[in-house]
């Protein structure tokens, strides 16, 4: 039986890759946002999980205004990273997991949820640098990597709510795999940002510790905020926190917080991350 043992909560600002790619991760302005990360890696490399899924979404990348998924489950054998301008990022092709995308497809849908099935998709920062961030600059990633992309960029998003139960499917669908699979879901994006107009810079360090206080020990709570109340207190681009509650609600009702890390300012981001355990 495959099972779902951890959960990463964790931001995604396309110059955290920048840094990284460039060598830059010790200057002043980076280092206390990386240092965050050096437990990170060392617990990745401990767990040693057989598949990661990773919560994300896509920024007008291999999506653009003309199609626009709400859920887009990735099923390819491989993912290229792709071009946003500088080149696309110096870092492994990810490898995917067919086998086990498709069953989640599957059990998913029949769940009533309904994904769309993606087989050729290029990945943008979203996925790349939490993935960076947690696995450092190998030759390869440690482990294939099934993507779910949700939209949080065209309006309607969907709720947070559904990006919850949406996780509750998910662990279904992992539960009923028929392999030893050890599986980490990663969330990611936010915390706090506003990319545009009046309120750019927009950063919210009381919502967003409250955020994770709350996602950590009472979910249901979170999964009740409205979308007017993140572009309030969040800022626009706050948005991105509903695919936290993906990874959360594929999880234990209780769990382990093993590592959290906040730090201001990553370009215009306030940087958020969790790990947590599922309670054995
Ligand atoms: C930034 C943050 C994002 O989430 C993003 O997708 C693009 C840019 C930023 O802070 O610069
Ligand atoms: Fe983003």
């Amino acid at each position: 039986m495959a099972e779902i043992i951890a959960g990463v909560a964790c931001s995604h600002v396309p110059a955290i890759g920048v840094a990284i790619d460039q060598g830059k991760t010790d200057e002043p302005y980076w280092q206390p946002l990386f240092q965050g990360f050096e437990r990170s890696r060392e617990w990745m490399s401990e767990l040693k999980p057989d598949v990661a899924i990773v919560v994300y979404n896509d920024h007008a990348t291999a999506f653009s205004l003309e199609m626009i998924p709400t859920f887009a489950l990735g099923c390819a054998d491989a993912f290229l990273p792709a071009d946003e301008g500088w080149g696309p990022r110096p870092v492994p092709l990810v490898q995917g997991h067919p086998e086990l995308a498709w069953h989640i497809a599957q059990s998913v849908i029949l769940d009533e949820f309904d994904l769309t099935i993606v087989n050729r998709m290029e990945v943008d920062h979203g996925l790349t640098v939490p993935l960076s961030l947690m696995c450092g600059q190998p030759d390869a990633w440690p482990c294939p990597v099934i993507p779910l992309c949700v939209n949080v960029v065209q309006y309607p998003p969907p709720t947070g709510n559904r990006c919850f139960n949406l996780g509750k499917a998910i662990r279904r669908a992992v539960q009923s795999f028929d392999q030893d699979l050890r599986v980490v879901i990663f969330g990611t994006g936010g915390m706090s940002h506003q990319l545009q107009a009046q309120r750019a810079g927009l950063i919210n360090p009381v919502f967003d510790n409250r955020f994770m206080d709350d996602l950590v020990s009472h979910p249901e709570s979170v999964t009740r905020i409205p979308h007017v109340d993140y572009l309030r207190e969040a800022g626009s681009e706050g948005i991105e926190l509903v695919m936290w509650l993906v990874m959360r609600g594929a999880l234990d009702d209780e769990v382990r917080q093993m590592h959290r890390h906040y730090h201001v300012p990553a370009s215009n981001t306030a940087v958020g991350h969790l790990i947590l355990e599922n309670v054995r």
